[in-house]
């Protein structure tokens, strides 16, 4: 019977499988008699598919496999329902979800448990194939258990196509685990590389963590990643406020890649009125973080994009705002934090402090200028990441404003550098000294 769904109508066909689950098919376009169908079998994932837990890649594996599948003429994905958590149930994920909050890998959580490394059988997916008449398939999958085990039940897997995500610090050492002990082929997606643009289509998904640093928690706020694109004369917009674009469009999926590997990414209300950025994640196959803006009398226009339903919003204003403000705004479902105020707005230790108590472990501030300021003023940041694009454009917004800094010696000063070359731009990274004195 048909499905409509967001990527398209797919024929839906439910089948009663020999180990007692019932399986469904979602078939685009004529498969039966056909060769190198594109094909996932995915393994059901309620946390990841449904819920849209960070623990794991699934939920974005299932929905890049859904709009692959709908790309081609013809597709199917099989959901392969007992197969959660590589088979061993939803119980005993949560299970190994605590022993892996314990330092336990992935499989040394189950092995630890008494649990199967992985308990999948892919007989049930095979004999779903056939019904469905697909002579061949062209398999996305990262895994090459799922190959063979589709090919000992008789699958004609021909081609394997990769499915990687850009990885979320919080899914990163599962994904790496995954590599180096299950075999996986790079689920990570490439890693940042150097050089000129490749000939190939742009990579859906790029692992962006030799730029996000060796990621630590703090208790009192999240770990903070600045992250700002400049010319070579140091400016992030120009005398006008125009910042689009300073950086290529390499170093712009970088920023996706970014957002996609924290919980959050925050802005200041000055930014929002001047670029009205979406600051969701679109440029790489990833989940878009909770966005943050810093707005203490709620100047936020209504129809800024950031407002829009994709992702969460939290806006931090402070007691100055207007009660109807805040109310339209909550209406809309966007989360409204009052915080006490700053000398800059919105007290900068008390946001953070609430971003960290909401559950935020990673912040990617994104801008602007007096955000940025204020963030190395407070001494809050963990780490910075400057594009330098190849452009001058003179007098314009610096990216940080007056500091007090009278010696180069009271600077702030960056250690660990990375560099990666983009196209014509340079992206650099460090780590921030802490102050010590
Ligand atoms: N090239 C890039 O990477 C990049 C990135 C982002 C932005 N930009 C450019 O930067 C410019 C915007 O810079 P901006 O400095 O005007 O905007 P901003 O830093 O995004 O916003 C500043 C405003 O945020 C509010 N705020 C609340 N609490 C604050 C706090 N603790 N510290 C600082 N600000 C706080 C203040 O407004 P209230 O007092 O009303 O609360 C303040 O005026 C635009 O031209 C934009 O294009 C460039």
């Amino acid at each position: 019977m048909p499905l409509p769904t967001q990527w398209g109508v797919f024929d839906v066909r439910a089948f009663e499988v020999a180990s007692g689950h019932v399986y469904l098919a979602l078939v685009h376009g004529d498969v039966r008699g056909q060769s190198g169908v594109l094909t996932r079998v995915h393994s059901e994932c309620l946390t990841g598919d449904t819920l849209g837990s960070l623990r794991c890649d699934c939920g974005i594996q299932l929905r890049v496999a859904l709009r692959a599948v709908t790309a081609q003429e013809r597709g199917v994905l099989i959901y392969a329902t007992g197969h959660e958590a590589r088979g061993i149930g939803l119980l005993n994920k949560l299970r190994a979800y605590a022993k892996q909050d314990d330092g336990f890998d992935t499989l040394e959580a189950n092995l630890a448990l008494g649990l199967p490394v992985d308990a999948r059988s892919y007989d049930d997916a095979a004999s779903v194939l056939t019904s469905l008449g697909v002579l061949s398939v062209a398999l996305l999958t990262n895994n090459p258990h799922k190959v063979r085990g589709l090919r000992d039940g008789g699958v004609d897997v021909v081609s394997v196509q990769p499915l990687p995500t850009a990885p979320h610090t919080r899914n990163l050492h599962y994904l790496r685990t995954k590599q180096r002990r299950l075999g996986h082929v790079e689920p990570t997606g490439a890693i940042v590389a150097d050089g000129p643009a490749d000939p190939a289509p742009p990579a859906v998904a790029i692992d962006t963590s030799s730029l996000m640093g060796d990621v630590h928690t703090h208790t009192d706020r999240p770990y903070v990643v600045v992250k700002f694109a400049q010319t070579v004369d140091g400016r992030i917009a120009t005398a006008t406020g125009d910042a689009k674009w300073i950086s290529g469009e390499a170093e712009r999926r970088i920023s996706h890649g970014l957002r996609a590997a924290c919980d959050a990414v925050l802005v200041g209300v000055g930014t929002v009125i001047q670029d009205d950025p979406q600051l969701t994640v679109r440029m790489v196959a990833g989940a878009s973080p909770i966005r943050v803006v810093l707005d203490s009398t709620l100047r936020i226009p209504s129809t800024a994009k950031i407002l829009e339903a994709e992702a969460p919003t939290r806006v931090v204003t402070t007691s100055r705002s207007p009660s109807v403000r805040r109310e339209e705004l909550q209406r809309r479902g966007v989360h409204v934090e009052i915080a006490k105020e700053g000398p800059r707005g919105v007290d900068l230790d008390a946001a953070l402090a609430s971003l960290r108590a909401a559950g935020v472990e990673t912040l990617l501030v994104e801008g602007g200028a007096e955000v940025i300021t204020s963030m190395l003023a407070g001494g809050v940041v963990d780490r910075i990441i400057v594009g330098v694009a190849p452009t001058i454009i003179g007098q314009g917004t610096e990216a940080v404003g007056p500091l007090g800094t009278a010696t180069i010696a009271e600077g702030i000063h960056l250690v660990d550098r990375v560099v990666h070359v983009l196209d014509d731009d340079v992206l650099l990274a460090w780590n921030v000294q802490p102050h010590v004195g």
